[in-house]
């Protein structure tokens, strides 16, 4: 997909079947970006997506004093490092994208003091910063908000501390773990996320010198250092673009197979799609998913790692949309993650929203209609849905989509869909 594309047209109904290629997850390298700025130094990442999202976090660090290169052909980026970087993290692209949050934990620990734009980001829900800000106190640093800002300073150091999250929030548990490395002493973060992005970020920060024991468990310890050094890492392939293959799989009746897709990051959405008759099976560099009839419906609920992601919700209640029968999806995550619901009933879908609750009843066949992408995950969920609808269907702004997932316009064609950037 071109890089200002602005709408998708989609001619369905699709089979889609083939093969596809799975690169590295966006929320895993964009967090491993981030915590470069910890190591002065040429630091290497392989298997950087090429999205969107990924130049706006190279652009974020090249202004705070870092020069980063991007082999776009190979995927490797190398990013220098500066002995001190940058504090300041400016609204004209935190409002572009809510991961900008995560330069928060490494330059605060690093430099003493931050200067952050409050993010943007998807319109999903509230996103509150509140336990990455108490977190933070926890460790020692003085917090304000001014003109926007959040300012975060600790001019001697962080120093280790126990704080536990009232939530296993992702950011938050990325921010703390990031800043702990280098305080003063011990820290112990109870409820921590397990998602595997945050395995990974926690593999690059051991590779540069930190002491962190816990990762992918509910408890993460961490014995700061007083210098980390520049490392390299590869990005763990994408669960959610997987996802979203195996999803459009099952639900266009196909048959794909997805090279580089992990499994075993995927374990109860991949029983979901068993449940609606699809069989999945691995091969010998990912796994294939392929469907022999219309999906039975099924009902979901998200959860944090290893629950079902809330980033596959959007292609769940597309799946039931066109399901046998009816099913309940329920939203744990973000509260605010239904609102693609309406465009997915100008295609013809039968869905009720009671609070977190969406209740769906399958219908054979959507029918294609003019419907609008309000983020990444809600747009990839319409361009499925478009894929099972009759006729033309244009997603006006593409741009999110091309925010998580690269190439996709060009893959969704290698599989056989008619599909054209406008
Ligand atoms: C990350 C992912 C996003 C995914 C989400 C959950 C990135 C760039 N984004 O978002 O794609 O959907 O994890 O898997 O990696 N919360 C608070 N206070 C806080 C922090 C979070 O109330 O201080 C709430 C949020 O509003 C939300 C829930 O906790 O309701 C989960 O948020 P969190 O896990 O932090 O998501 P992100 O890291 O923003």
């Amino acid at each position: 997909m071109a890089e200002n594309s602005s709408a998708l047209r989609i001619v369905g109904p699709t089979r889609l079947a083939g093969e596809v290629t799975v690169t590295g997850a966006k929320n895993s390298a964009l967090k491993l970006m981030a915590a470069s700025l910890l190591a002065p130094g040429k630091n290497t990442l392989y298997n950087v997506p090429q999205i969107a999202d990924v130049d706006i976090m190279s652009e974020l660090l090249t202004r705070m004093g870092c020069t980063v290169a991007f082999d776009r052909a190979t995927l490797t980026m190398e990013i220098d490092v500066p002995e001190v970087p940058g504090h300041k993290a400016e609204y004209e692209l935190v409002r572009k994208m809510r991961a900008s949050i995560n330069v928060l934990g490494p330059i605060l620990t690093r430099v003493g003091i931050a200067e952050i734009s409050l993010p943007g980001g998807d319109a999903i829900g509230s996103r509150g910063l509140d336990f990455h800000i108490a977190g933070l106190e926890a460790l020692g640093a003085t917090i304000s908000f001014e003109h926007g800002y959040i300012i975060a300073t600790a001019p001697n150091g962080l120093v280790g501390a126990t704080f536990e999250l009232n939530f296993p929030s992702v950011g938050a548990t990325e921010n703390l773990m990031t800043a702990a490395v280098l305080a003063k002493g011990t820290t112990t973060l109870y409820n921590v996320a397990r998602e595997p992005d945050i395995i990974d970020l926690g593999e690059y920060l051991i590779a540069m010198g930190a002491r962190i024991e816990g990762l992918g468990t509910s408890t993460l310890t961490i014995e700061g250092v007083d210098a980390l050094h520049a490392a390299s890492h590869s990005t763990l392939p994408d669960r959610i673009v997987t996802g979203t293959w195996a999803f459009a799989a099952a639900m266009t009746q196909g048959d794909i197979t997805i090279k580089g897709g992990r499994a075993d990051h995927l374990e109860i959405p991949l029983d979901k799609l068993v449940a609606t008759g699809a069989v999945v099976t691995s091969t010998a560099d990912g796994f294939r998913v392929r469907m022999d009839q219309r999906p039975i419906a099924v009902d979901i609920a998200t959860l944090p790692y290893p629950g079902f992601p809330t980033d596959l919700q959007p292609m769940a209640i597309s799946l039931n949309a066109i399901a046998r029968g009816s099913a309940m999806v329920t939203e744990n995550v973000f509260e605010a993650r239904f609102m693609f619901v309406n465009e997915l009933r100008r295609l013809g879908a039968n869905i009720t929203v009671d609070g977190h609750h969406a209740a769906v009843s399958g219908v054979p066949l959507l029918s294609g209609a003019p419907v609008a992408a309000t983020d990444i995950r809600a747009g990839a969920g319409l361009v499925l849905a478009a894929l099972v609808a009759d006729g033309v269907t244009i997603v006006e702004d593409a741009f999110h989509i091309e925010r998580g997932y690269p190439n996709f316009a060009a893959n969704l064609r290698a599989l056989g869909a008619d599909v054209t950037v406008i």
